[in-house]
């Protein structure tokens, strides 16, 4: 898979060559380019903002810089391939598991993370003739950038692409994989501090395991994500 990240930040996605992300780069299984948005700007101070029409607080990021990198993005893509743009914002569609199922099958993923009071809404409308423009947030807060945003989104999407998680089975364990949340976990010692590891777990039973985490992600689910929990029912 290749990924592409814009931003007037681009060192913000150092965080993405650490871990599971970094090897499977390594290994060539994701190809993660960084561009500097203001590489792309026409003055000599590398301006990339501007005061909002209609006046108001804040600045809104130019469109021109925008469309220049996107086509340098588009310039090196492979041949006949529509790329995907991830626009973060929190007035877009939530990141889920399965949003991130869905963009872990594309080829191509362009993000376009703003700064400021958010991108030219011409860019999206300009790009809709070269990418599949989705605008995606990763929930009901307010983050100061999407940059943050775009490291949750491929580190949410990357770890899904065939042969990033070397134990595949543990992507059907974790919580969200069958719209539950995930079980609790333990490890040695079997007595710690006092307080112990369930006993079932020690049994070696694992009709007895299954039926016991699975009762434990029910109940977890019920407590805690109720609105999870009447989606299931
Ligand atoms: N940019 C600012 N807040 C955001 C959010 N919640 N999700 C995605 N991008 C954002």
């Amino acid at each position: 898979m290749r990924i592409d990240l814009i931003s007037i930040f681009p060192e913000f996605f150092d965080a993405l060559d650490l871990s599971l992300i970094g090897r499977a780069q390594e290994d060539g299984l994701l190809d993660v380019r960084r561009h500097q948005l203001r590489d792309y700007a026409a003055d000599r101070h590398r301006t990339v903002d501007s005061p909002p029409a209609g006046g108001g607080a804040g600045m809104v990021m130019k469109p021109e810089p925008w469309a220049l990198a996107l086509e340098s993005v588009l310039s090196s893509r492979a041949a006949g391939t529509r790329p995907t743009l991830i626009i973060p914002t929190p007035s877009g569609e939530v990141l889920s598991q399965s949003l991130a199922h869905e963009f872990a099958a594309h080829e191509h993923l362009v993000f376009a993370p703003g700064r400021f009071e958010g991108i030219d809404e011409r860019v999206a409308a300009w790009a809709e003739d070269h990418f599949e423009v989705r605008r995606v947030s990763i929930g009901d807060y307010v983050l100061n950038g999407g940059e943050a945003a775009v490291v949750v989104m491929v580190e949410a999407i990357a770890r899904l692409v065939p042969g990033v998680i070397g134990n595949a089975e543990s992507l059907t364990e974790e919580s969200h994989a069958d719209g539950l949340l995930e079980y609790p976990v333990y490890t040695k010692p079997a007595d710690w501090r006092g307080l112990h590891v369930p006993e079932v777990l020690l049994s070696g039973d694992h009709a007895r395991v299954s039926d016991w985490r699975r009762q434990k992600s029910e109940e977890r689910t019920q407590r805690l994500r109720p609105d999870l929990w009447a989606r299931r029912a």
